[in-house]
């Protein structure tokens, strides 16, 4: 059995400080025989992915109370995810999730396959998640590297190759101190220090379980690490947005093409996003520009949108898009919310309609 002092030092700390949170099994159950639901470790894993555990919880409240299996899931209809997911951004991994639930059920028999090695296979799972799906619901000793193990890693062993270069060292260390016993337990472990304790800025060095052995806080050098090699800044791209009401209430919206940026998301139609976007607006009709413009960041552009808006008759024609009589907002993607937010005071109330 391999076991490494420093783990054994975090799994004490873990057994008295484990963060809960909604898809965990805290140590005492899994003393007492709880087994960790595999879709649950699953999904919450595929929204952690460059997503806080703040933004999430909500989020997988909603999808376990809703589709409680992953059998519930892969019976859901696309659009239905993808309006839940809204506002989570990266709506890709929805599109997958959705994917990847279908061949479970499909290939499967509606059961996670319990190797990194097989669930590797599925659409949607990368390296990251198979390892801690494999860690966390298998007890298997997968290596568990995020962006909190690799903080605590360069700290405790004062690395200061910058990221991402320095990515295949600091995996080889967390390797190294990953256990054979309650490997799951482990990398939460590590998880929950980088985001308490080791965090980004002014770590809390002095109620560190590591303290003693951390090499970076006897070289004084913990809240330089890890480095990274800076990144390049990132261009603005502009765009128009067409925000169409009919007197009857209802908006003229679009379903995003399945593949790219929001694909599959609910949107306002519009021009491309580029340094001189060209004009599309959806339908004929007297437009008015907005004053305020929707900013927004994506991974690798900011994005600036004005807004045009129009009012039309209940019987007006488009060239593009879908009228919505009852639109929730909670539906649109966050770009799009940010143009809804802003355009919507602008518009005379729908009059009521009997339901
Ligand atoms: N971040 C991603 N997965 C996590 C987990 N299982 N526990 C804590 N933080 C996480």
């Amino acid at each position: 059995m391999r076991e490494h002092p420093l783990s054994t030092e975090l799994l004490i700390w873990y057994d008295q400080h484990a963060r809960s949170m909604p898809w965990r099994t805290p140590p005492a159950d899994k003393r007492a025989g709880v087994r960790p639901d595999p879709y649950r470790v699953w999904l919450s894993e595929v929204m952690l992915q460059q997503t806080t555990v703040a933004a999430v919880k909500d989020y997988f409240l909603r999808f376990t109370a809703i589709w409680p299996t992953v059998s519930d899931l892969a019976a859901a209809e696309d659009a239905d995810v993808m309006a839940e997911w809204a506002g989570l951004g990266y709506y890709a991994r929805a599109r997958n999730l959705l994917k990847c639930a279908r061949a479970v059920v499909a290939e499967h028999d509606g059961t996670f396959p319990d190797t990194r090695d097989a669930l590797l296979t599925l659409p949607g799972i990368g390296p990251y998640t198979a390892s801690a799906i494999a860690a966390i619901a298998y007890d298997e000793p997968a290596v568990v590297v995020d962006g909190n193990v690799e903080r605590v890693m360069a700290r405790l062993f004062d690395i200061h190759t910058p990221l991402p270069a320095a990515k295949p060292e600091l995996t080889e260390r967390a390797a190294e101190l990953t256990p054979d016993m309650r490997p799951g337990d482990h990398a939460q472990a590590v998880m929950d220090l980088g985001a308490t304790i080791c965090t980004p800025r002014n770590p809390a060095c002095g109620i560190c379980p590591l303290r003693e052995p951390c090499a970076a806080r006897a070289a004084g050098t913990a809240s330089e690490l890890p480095k990274k090699t800076p990144k390049k800044p990132k261009p603005t791209r502009l765009g128009i947005a067409y925000v169409a009401r009919r007197t009857d209430g209802a908006w003229l919206l679009e379903t995003r093409p399945p593949k790219g940026l929001l694909g599959g998301m609910l949107g306002w139609p519009g021009s491309d996003w580029s340094d001189a976007p060209t004009p599309a607006p959806p339908l004929e009709a007297d437009w008015t520009e907005l004053g305020a413009e929707a900013l927004h960041t994506f991974t690798h552009f900011h994005l600036r949108l004005k807004i045009m808006i129009t009012q039309v008759s209940d019987d007006a024609a488009q060239s593009a898009g879908v009228w919505h009589d009852r639109l929730r907002p909670t539906d649109l993607p966050t770009v799009m919310r940010k143009v809804y937010d802003l355009a919507q005071p602008e518009f005379t109330p729908a009059t009521q309609r009997p339901i």
